[in-house]
């Protein structure tokens, strides 16, 4: 069975929880796409773990993580990444570990030119997590890009990343920045290449490979469907294609063999960085933040918040063809006397059922809202679909009937624990 999970919303839905949940059926973990802009939080009894490039699977015994081949990958991130889980206990070694040696390298210019860029751009900008994201693809795309392979050889690194530092250092300082030092970056990736090499190998043929033996796969998202470069609010997005097919792309499994797709969601709705969120509400924007809650796994920034929008989630499912969805922080609501969810847009008179491609368009929607009763008591604590208040059954069915999709887990907290299967 291979399963490919994706984030219906606009990211930060609680897919690293659930992915560590499903690795327990896996014998594989791939990450296929996104860089370290992404951040997975997964808590194993009181110890917490953000994941930004390693497979959250790593936290399990004896399973695979694969970076693949989709992924943008900053190897001095990388490197500290798998130094601070080794610090934590976690084991990272060539037998539980590979990188794609045809992912894209990420360098100190992607990142520079990143942040000029968002500079640049005062109001417009798109809050980007200033990881470089955004010139590394776009190197890839303009096929200029360094891959992990030109990363671990000396020399091609040396003779690639030369040239790609003169003609950046132009950019960057018509931009009013710095010129990088081409010894100081050599120096630094050429340690951080030394340090990778052994985990780094074709993941392609070695996916394939564990195919034919049979290896259960699970695919793990990243960002979610509303920042995909396609089919999320452009330009207020990230430059990869985070929804289900980037799976396929990303790691050369072919749709074939592709089983079940699932969609992770919260409750409610948040976004971090700009563009527009129709459903944006200080009242539960204002409750979550005073729980404590709803903070950037990667930057700390506050998430915007807002009630849960069944516009979105439905066109999620239709493009990503989930099969089963995974709702996340129930708990989150458990104070809330009545429950909005968006059943549709309104806009110039007009009403949409499906999210409008234009971003300018969607800032201008305004949600139609249903109104469900609370429950009003903590749900942390329930193990089974019975043992939840009867007002949370009602509005996780009908979430998952107005999302078009099944409903599969229920998830009350952030522990492995906390989760219920329907
Ligand atoms: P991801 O990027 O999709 O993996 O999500 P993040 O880790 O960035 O953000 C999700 C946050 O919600 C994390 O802090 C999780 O620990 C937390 N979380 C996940 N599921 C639940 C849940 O059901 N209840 C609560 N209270 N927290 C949850
Ligand atoms: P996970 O995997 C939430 C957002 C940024 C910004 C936009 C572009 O943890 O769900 P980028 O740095 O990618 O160029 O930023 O995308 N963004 C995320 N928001 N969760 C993420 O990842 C995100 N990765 C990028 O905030 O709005
Ligand atoms: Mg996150």
């Amino acid at each position: 069975m291979n399963t490919i999970l994706v984030g219906a919303q606009w990211g930060d839905e609680g897919k690293g929880k659930i992915i560590d949940v499903l690795t327990e059926q896996a014998d594989i973990v791939v990450r296929y796409a996104g860089g370290n802009n992404a951040g997975h939080t997964v808590f194993i009894g009181k110890q917490k773990y953000v994941l930004h490039l390693v497979p959250s699977g790593i936290l399990r015994r004896n399973k695979l993580c694969v970076i693949g081949n989709g992924v943008v990958v900053d190897p001095i991130g990388l490197v500290e990444e798998i130094e601070g889980l080794k610090k934590l206990g976690v084991k990272v070694n060539r037998r539980n570990f590979v990188l794609s040696e045809t992912a894209h390298v990420v360098l100190p210019y992607h990142r520079e030119l990143d942040a000029r860029r968002e500079a640049l751009k005062g109001r417009n900008l798109i809050g980007t997590t200033k990881r470089g994201i955004g010139p590394a693809y776009g190197d890839k795309a303009a096929r200029v890009g360094l891959r992990v392979y030109d990363l671990v050889d000396a020399d091609r690194l040396k003779k690639k990343l030369s040239p790609r530092v003169r003609e950046n250092n132009r950019v960057l300082q018509s931009l009013g920045g710095v010129a990088l030092s081409f010894e100081r970056v050599y120096a630094e990736y050429l340690a951080a290449g030394k340090y990778l090499k052994p985990f780094v190998a074709n993941t392609v043929v070695l996916l394939h490979e564990a195919m034919r033996d049979t290896a259960d796969i699970l695919f793990e998202g990243a960002q979610g469907t509303f920042l995909d470069i396609d089919h999320g609010t452009y330009p207020f997005v990230t430059s990869s294609n985070t929804t289900a097919g980037g799976a396929c792309t990303g790691s050369g499994v072919p749709p074939h063999r592709m089983n079940r797709v699932v969609g992770v969601m919260k409750a409610y709705t948040t976004r971090v960085g700009e563009g527009p969120l129709p459903t944006e509400n200080a009242e539960i924007s204002d409750l979550l933040h005073g729980m404590g809650r709803e903070f950037g796994a990667t930057t700390g920034r506050p998430r915007r918040c807002g009630w849960f929008d069944s516009v979105a989630t439905r066109h999620a499912a239709m493009v990503n063809g989930i099969d089963g969805l995974a709702v996340t922080n129930l708990d989150g609501l458990d104070t809330v006397e009545t429950i909005k969810v968006c059943v549709a847009y309104r806009q110039g008179g007009k009403r949409y059922d499906f999210v409008p491609s234009d971003a300018q368009l969607l800032a201008e929607c305004r949600p139609v809202y249903a109104e469900f009763a609370g429950w009003r008591e903590p749900t942390d604590q329930a193990k089974s679909w019975k043992q939840l208040p009867a007002n949370a059954r009602t509005y996780l069915k009908a979430i998952a009937e107005l999302s078009n999709a099944k409903l599969f887990i229920a998830s009350v907290g952030p522990a492995r624990e906390q989760t219920i299967f329907v």
